[in-house]
C-alpha cells in the first residue's frame, strides 16, 4: 500500500457514514500511534513469510514504513502470516541497496544496522532523530555494501547455543528497545504529520467499508 492510492476527499466524505463508530474510533486511535521516525528495511529478505513477520511486527509496534531492498530476489508476502498487515502500513520497494540507501537519507534516516558482526549493542545507542532499522536475510545476512552505509551498526546479545535470530525476531528485539525511547522522548504515542494522518485515515475508512471499490466506482461516477 502507498499513501498516493487514497480516495479523494469528496469520495470518503460519502464512505465515512457508512463505517461503524467504534471502527472510526478505532482508526482514529491507531493513527494517533503511528510513528513515521522510524521505519524498518528488509534487505533482500526473499522468504515471504519473513517478510510478512517482519511487516506484522512493524505494524504491531505502530511503524507505518517498511522499505524492501531486493537486490537478487522479488518482493513476495505471505498473506496468512502478514493477517493483512500490509494493508495498513506503506511498503517502499527498491532494486538495490545503494537505491534504498539513498532513499532513506534523502527523507533523513539515520541507518541502523543490526549486524552479527557488530559490536555495540542496541541499548548503547542514543536514539536520535529518524531512525531506518535494517535487518538482513536468512543467508547472507547483511549485505558489505549496507554494512558500509550503516550510521551505526549493533548486536543483540544472544545467550544460547544457536548464533542468530530469525530476522523478524530481531527486528521486534530492536523495536522493542527503541520504539519505547521515542515515544518517551515524543511524549505521545505517535508523529504522523497532519497531512499524512490525513490521508492515511481516509485510506482505512476505506479499507473499513464492505464493497467499498464498487461504492468508489458508483460515486466518482456521478
Ligand atoms: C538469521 S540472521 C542472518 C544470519 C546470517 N547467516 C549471517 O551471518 O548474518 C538474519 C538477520 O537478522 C538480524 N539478526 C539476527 N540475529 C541477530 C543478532 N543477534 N544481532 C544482530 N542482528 C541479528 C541481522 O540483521 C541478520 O542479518
Amino acid at each position: 500500500m502507498t499513501a498516493d492510492s487514497s480516495p479523494s476527499p469528496a469520495v470518503v466524505d460519502a464512505l465515512e457514514p457508512y463505517v461503524a463508530p467504534e471502527r472510526i474510533a478505532r482508526i482514529d486511535g491507531v493513527l494517533n500511534q503511528r510513528l513515521a521516525s522510524i521505519c524498518a528495511v528488509m534487505e533482500d529478505v526473499f522468504d515471504p513469510h519473513n517478510v510478512a513477520a517482519c511487516i506484522r511486527t512493524c505494524e504491531g509496534f505502530g511503524l507505518q514504513d517498511v522499505h524492501s531492498i531486493t537486490n537478487q530476489h522479488g518482493h513476495r508476502i505471505s498473506s496468512t502470516v502478514s493477517k493483512s498487515a500490509d494493508q495498513w502500513v506503506d511498503i517502499h520497494r527498491y532494486d538495490s541497496t545503494q537505491a534504498g540507501v539513498e532513499a532513506l537519507r534523502a527523507a533523513g534516516f539515520a541507518i541502523w544496522v543490526s549486524d552479527l558482526q557488530a559490536e555495540k549493542t542496541l541499548d548503547e545507542l542514543p536514539v536520535e532523530g529518524r531512525i531506518a532499522l535494517v535487518v538482513g536475510n536468512a543467508v547472507d545476512g547483511i549485505s558489505d555494501a549496507m554494512r558500509e552505509a550503516a550510521d551505526q551498526r549493533y548486536i543483540l546479545p544472544m545467550h544460547g547455543m544457536v548464533q542468530s535470530y530469525n530476522l523478524s525476531v530481531a527486528l521486534a528485539i530492536s523495536l522493542q528497545s527503541i520504539v519505547p525511547r521515542r515515544r518517551a522522548q515524543l511524549g505521545v504515542a505517535g508523529d504522523l504529520d497532519p497531512q499524512r494522518r490525513w490521508a492515511l485515515r481516509r485510506r482505512w475508512l476505506e479499507l473499513s467499508v464492505k464493497n467499498a471499490d464498487v461504492m468508489r466506482r458508483v460515486l466518482e461516477a456521478r
